[in-house]
């Protein structure tokens, strides 16, 4: 490897060509794409945050440096000089008038990249995840996902809460006993994968008010939907001394943040992603509110004008298609609030006006998205939750901890979790959760 890849000169990367129109820079990359013409090659170089088209005519270079470039592969990593020319019909305004070209390395003719331009099957792409994430609009949709984990973080950090990291090793279930990941822990028995921060984080908010946490959760779901991954990240904050209806303004001020920020600096990979903007411009708090009956009204009305296929049973848990067709009904997240306590989670707080109701809240994306966040207010009886326990036959030594909350100075308190996948996958508009994360883990997939 030449000497000059670890020099330390500074680089200007694509996404900054505009600041060096007229210089001549040097570039370090890849070759994306090669076409030829005649006396003319046009390579096309990505670095990591852009593309550009170089153009070679013949004359223009060293005879070795013309012909290095005409027997480039794709993917061979380059270090090009060259000179920044804008063009008002290149993609990204600029061209680039290349004058010298090194190769870091050349890909073999014989193992040629295996991700052409033309289309490829998912379980190929998926197959070739460690190369696929090269592509310009696989790179853009993970330049969002990091603003949005930036800008989600942001928002708390801003705004008076503290990150406290629950564990990802834990002795007990939260959501749910049939989608745990189960191991050996030493002579303690079984641990398993954390599948929420709640419970923890639900402590460190009655010892510091305001906090989240941030961080792998695990599932071990059954289901092969596109909104379902066995890991992915989760953003949860937990917040002492608020009820449902302050919770629910924060989730709205906390998405609103988040498209904003998206908005603010990835015009451009929108763009890429084939991401309609006008649909995230409407993104602004307020959010429409409504009932769990409520929904189960608009869905009675669907079904009856023969909108939606199914009727929906009122008391049951919304499937997809209801979640669907709910959100479809607004240019905005949905918060439907208020669903049977039968089907949720353990732990949440009854609504004391109806207490087959939980105070609780699933924010549903605009689109067909569904459900982005979950949360709700938490039991902060002891004897509600020590029951509660009890008839979901969790095991009460284990919760011994999670009820000293109950027993020590409880208060009122709520929080939620933003599934991270599923927020890209709506802010992207993109079919499937896989395509949201650097590498996705799935029912059927732990490669690459
Ligand atoms: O609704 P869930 O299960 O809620 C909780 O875990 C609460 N303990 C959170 C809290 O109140 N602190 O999950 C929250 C969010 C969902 O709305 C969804 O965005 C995401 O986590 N999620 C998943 N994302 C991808 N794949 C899965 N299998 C997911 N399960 C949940
Ligand atoms: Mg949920």
């Amino acid at each position: 490897m030449s000497e000059s890849v670890t020099e330390k000169v500074t680089y200007p990367t694509i996404a900054t060509l505009s600041e060096h129109e007229g210089e001549t820079i040097i570039l370090r990359g890849w070759l994306y794409n090669l076409r030829e013409s005649g006396k003319l090659l046009f390579p096309i170089f990505r670095d990591g945050t852009g593309t550009i088209q170089g153009i070679v005519p013949k004359a223009a270079v060293a005879p070795e440096v013309f012909d290095r470039i005409k027997g480039l592969t794709l993917e061979s990593s380059v270090i090009v000089t060259g000179k920044v020319r804008a063009d008002s019909r290149a993609p990204s305004g600029f061209e680039l008038d290349v004058q010298d070209l090194e190769i870091v390395q050349q890909v073999s003719a014989e193992t040629p990249f295996p991700i052409s331009l033309k289309e490829h099957g998912v379980d190929f792409l998926m197959e070739h995840r460690h190369l696929w994430v090269r592509t310009p609009r696989q790179s853009a949709i993970l330049r969002v996902r990091a603003t949005i984990m930036r800008a989600a973080a942001e928002y708390f950090d801003t705004n008076g809460f503290t990150r406290t990291d629950p564990p990802i090793l834990t002795p007990n279930a939260c959501e749910g006993t049939s989608e745990l990941f189960e191991m050996d822990y030493f002579d303690d028995g079984k641990a398993y994968l954390t599948q929420s921060g709640q419970l923890y984080i639900e402590a460190t908010a009655l010892a510091l008010g305001k906090v989240y946490s941030f961080g792998p959760t695990f599932r071990a779901e059954k289901s092969k939907t596109r909104r379902h991954l066995t890991e992915f990240w989760m953003i949860e904050p937990e917040v002492a001394y608020i009820e449902l209806d302050g919770l629910m303004e924060l989730a709205e001020n906390f998405i609103s943040h988040i498209v904003a920020r998206v908005l603010e600096g990835h015009r451009a990979d929108l763009k890429v992603i084939g991401r309609d903007v006008t649909k995230l411009e409407t993104i602004k708090a307020p959010f429409p509110k409504i009932s769990y009956d409520e929904a189960a009204a608009m869905l009675a009305e669907a079904f009856k004008e023969g909108k939606i296929e199914n009727e929906f049973v009122y008391g049951n848990d919304f499937g997809s298609p209801d979640e669907t067709y709910i959100s479809s009904q607004f240019d905005r997240p949905v918060m439907v609030h208020r669903y049977p306590a039968a089907f949720k989670a353990f732990y949440m707080q009854p609504d004391p006006l109806d207490p087959t109701k939980a105070l609780c809240v699933d924010v549903l994306a605009p689109e067909g998205y569904g459900e982005i966040i979950g949360g709700s207010q938490r039991i902060d009886s002891y004897d509600l939750l020590k029951s509660r326990i009890e008839e979901h036959h969790l095991p009460l030594d284990a919760f011994q901890w999670y009820l000293d909350l109950r027993r020590y100075g409880s208060v009122p308190h709520a929080g939620f979790g933003m599934g991270i996948e599923r927020a890209v996958a709506w802010i992207c508009g993109l079919d499937h959760v896989r395509e949201t994360i650097p590498f996705a883990r799935t029912l059927n997939r732990i490669y690459p």
